[in-house]
C-alpha cells in the first residue's frame, strides 16, 4: 500500500530523515519508534506531503505521491492527526466530525445553496457517517459537547474522529497516547485495532513502549534519521542496536 524509498530531509546542516526505506501492507499495524529528535514526525510530514523531501520517494497504491501537497494526499486517502487540535474549539464534537467529511460531498455548490435532492442526500449521508465515527470512538454521548470543553483524552479522540470522517485508507497517528492515563491508553490500543478492522490502515509514532509492543504487528526503529532495525515487537525488544539507541538517551526506555 505504501512504499517509502530513500526518503531524506535536510534542514540546513541537519539531516532529520536519512535514506529511510520501508513498506506497509494494507491492513497491517506498523509503528515507527525512536528516541526524541530521531525524525519520526518529519517522516510523517513527508508522507502526508506537509513537507517536501530533499530526496527519495513516497508511493501509495503504486502511484508516486512525493511532494504533491497535503490536500492532494488527503484526496488519495491519506490523513494525519495533529498533536493539538485547537481548530475545533468553537464547534461541537459532531460539527467537527462533519467538517472532516465535507471533502467528499458530491453535490455542486449551487446544489448546496438551492438544497437540491443530491445536497440533502449528502447531508443525510454525512450525518449518518459522523454518527458512525462517533460510535466507533465511543463518543456518541459527547456529540453535542463543545470541543473546547472536552478533557484531554477525548480531545485527542476527536482529532482521530475528524481524520476518520474523511474515510481515509491510511491514517498517520503521531503520538496518539501522549498524555493519556493507562486506562485511556488501553482503550486507545483497542481503538487502533477497531480502526484497522474498519479497513483503515494505521501507522503510529508512539513513545509508550508497552502500548507499541502490544498493538504493533511490525516496528520500524529510527535513530538520527536512519532506520536501525525493523521487525516484530519480540524481535525489536531483543535487538542490540535498539537497546543501545534507547540506553543512550536519557528520557526514554523501551520497557524491557
Ligand atoms: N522545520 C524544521 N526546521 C528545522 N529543524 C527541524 C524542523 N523540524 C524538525 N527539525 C529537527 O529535525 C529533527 C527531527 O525532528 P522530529 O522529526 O520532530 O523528531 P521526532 O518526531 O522523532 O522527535 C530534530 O533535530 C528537530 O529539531
Ligand atoms: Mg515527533
Amino acid at each position: 500500500m505504501l512504499e517509502v524509498s530513500g526518503l531524506t530531509k535536510v534542514f540546513g546542516g541537519l539531516t532529520a530523515v536519512k535514506d529511510l526505506t520501508f513498506t506497509l501492507q494494507r491492513g497491517e499495524i506498523l509503528s515507527i519508534i525512536g528516541p526524541n529528535g530521531a525524525g519520526k514526525s518529519t517522516c510523517f510530514k513527508l508522507i502526508s506531503s506537509f513537507m517536501v523531501p530533499t530526496s527519495g520517494t513516497v508511493r501509495f497504491n503504486g502511484q508516486d505521491i512525493t511532494g504533491i501537497g497535503p490536500h492532494a494526499v488527503a484526496r488519495k486517502g491519506i490523513v494525519r492527526t495533529f498533536q493539538e487540535n485547537t481548530a475545533f474549539q468553537d464547534m461541537t464534537v459532531r460539527e467537527a466530525v462533519l467538517l472532516g467529511y465535507q471533502k467528499d460531498c458530491k453535490a455542486s455548490l449551487a446544489g448546496m445553496i438551492l438544497r437540491s435532492p443530491q445536497a440533502r442526500r449528502d447531508d443525510r449521508e454525512a450525518g449518518a457517517h459522523a454518527d458512525r465515527v462517533l460510535d466507533l470512538l465511543g463518543m456518541s454521548s459527547h456529540a453535542g459537547t463543545l470541543a473546547a470543553g472536552l478533557p484531554h483524552g477525548l480531545l485527542r479522540n476527536l482529532g482521530i474522529a475528524v481524520a476518520l470522517a474523511a474515510r481515509p485508507q491510511l491514517i498517520l497517528l503521531d503520538e496518539p497516547f501522549a498524555g493519556l492515563n493507562s486506562d485511556e491508553t488501553k482503550r486507545g490500543v483497542e481503538l487502533i485495532r477497531k480502526i484497522r478492522d474498519e479497513g483503515i490502515t494505521p501507522i503510529l509514532v508512539e513513545h509508550d513502549m508497552a502500548a507499541v509492543m502490544s498493538v504493533s504487528e511490525r516496528i520500524v526503529v529510527v535513530n538520527f534519521g536512519s532506520k536501525i532495525a525493523e521487525g516484530t515487537p519480540a524481535e525489536i525488544q531483543r535487538n542490540d542496536k535498539v537497546i543501545e539507541a534507547y540506553l543512550g538517551s536519557e528520557d526514554e526506555e523501551i520497557g524491557l
